[in-house]
């Protein structure tokens, strides 16, 4: 029997402080705490990111290790985000990565965020896993992403969004109608109560694999501007609920196109957006409609947290792929 692999991991790379301990592919602990003084900007305001990610980062390593009974001497390796993400906030993360790994004397291990959110899948619990190999769609704040997944080691991309991601389409929407950022579970709430085929909203045409999410924003906006205001808070919940309708029949669609295309019927859908209920539902549906097997990852693995980080560094130890402390951070890591 092989022996167990005891991994520290962190995730900083925008606007959540998390960090998990695995203990193989098992989550220990992964405490996420949410910045919350975003809020009122709509949005991420970088500074304030890393200010904050820096007065956290050490309470909740603490916390962290507490729930986890994990002592420090035996942690194996200490992984973490080295990007894509707002360079301020990966500084963090990484800055504190590379000082435990000199001062614990152990492997460092470097980790893409967007190979962690398809990885996430591989968590264990108690739901059945994907078979390689398998397409995954991001969808996040920051990104909309078709991949083909060959190993856990093997990505690439097939298309992502030309503009906006499906995460900043409900942001942006939801700050038109003057809902705290981030907009995506508020409209996702709004919208339980509402009819999705009330309202069409435009769906753009873009080819291959890729997506376009800022047409729909424009016509979102001029639909708002274009309504009383007494009108746009009687049907609030039909409004979000068409909105959320329209975004997720984008991401439905690409799902069967890319199927098609590649002839593949295992899909990991993961990031954020994930979360959608509503989203979640309609993939539900696809195994009946096209064949088409779909794995979403628990809620608390589909937004921004370190466990999904620990169990991209499972992977990369077994297969001794370490960092060197020279590495830096990468605002705009590649795939
Ligand atoms: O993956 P994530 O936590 O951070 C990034 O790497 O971007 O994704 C955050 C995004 C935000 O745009 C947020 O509005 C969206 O995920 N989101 C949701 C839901 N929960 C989070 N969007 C729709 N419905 C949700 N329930
Ligand atoms: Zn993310």
């Amino acid at each position: 029997m092989e022996d167990d692999i005891y991994i520290l991991a962190i995730e900083t790379s925008c606007d959540d402080t998390s960090v998990a301990i695995l203990k193989n592919k098992v989550v220990l602990s992964n405490i996420v705490s949410s910045q919350k003084v975003h809020e009122i900007f709509g949005g991420v305001v970088p500074e304030l990111a890393s200010r904050e990610h820096d007065r956290l980062i050490i309470p909740v390593i603490k916390e962290s290790l507490k729930k986890s009974k994990v002592k420090l001497n035996q942690l194996h390796c200490v992984a973490y985000t080295r990007g894509p993400g707002l360079l301020g906030s990966l500084l963090v993360g990484t800055s504190f990565a590379k000082s435990i790994s000199i001062s614990l004397d152990i492997p460092l291990i470097e980790i893409n965020h967007m190979h962690a959110h398809i990885l996430s899948i591989f968590i264990e619990d108690n739901n059945t896993k994907p078979k390689f190999p398998f397409i995954a769609l991001t969808v996040s704040g920051g990104h909309t992403q078709l991949v083909l997944v060959k190993s856990a080691l093997d990505f690439k991309e097939l298309g992502s969004t030309l503009d906006d991601a499906a995460g900043e389409a409900f942001d942006k929407s939801g700050k038109i109608l003057g809902l705290d950022y981030p907009a995506g579970p508020k409209i996702d709430s709004i919208s339980k109560k509402g009819n999705p085929k009330k309202f069409i909203f435009t769906k753009p045409r873009v080819d291959n694999l890729n997506f376009s999410f800022s047409g729909l924003k424009t016509n979102f906006k001029n639909f708002i501007n274009n309504n009383s205001k007494e009108f746009v808070s009687k049907n609030i919940n039909d409004i979000c609920a068409s909105l959320q309708d329209t975004i997720v029949q984008i991401l439905i669609d690409k799902i069967i196109t890319a199927s098609k295309i590649h002839k593949i019927s295992e899909f990991v859908i993961c990031g954020g957006v994930s979360a959608n209920s509503y989203l979640r539902n309609e993939l539900s549906k696809l195994k009946k409609s096209n064949s088409i097997n779909t794995y979403v990852p628990k809620l608390s693995y589909s937004t921004d947290n370190a466990a999904m980080i620990g169990i991209n560094a499972y992977y990369k130890y077994k297969k001794s792929i370490f960092g060197e402390l020279s590495d830096p951070s990468i605002s705009r890591y590649p795939l």
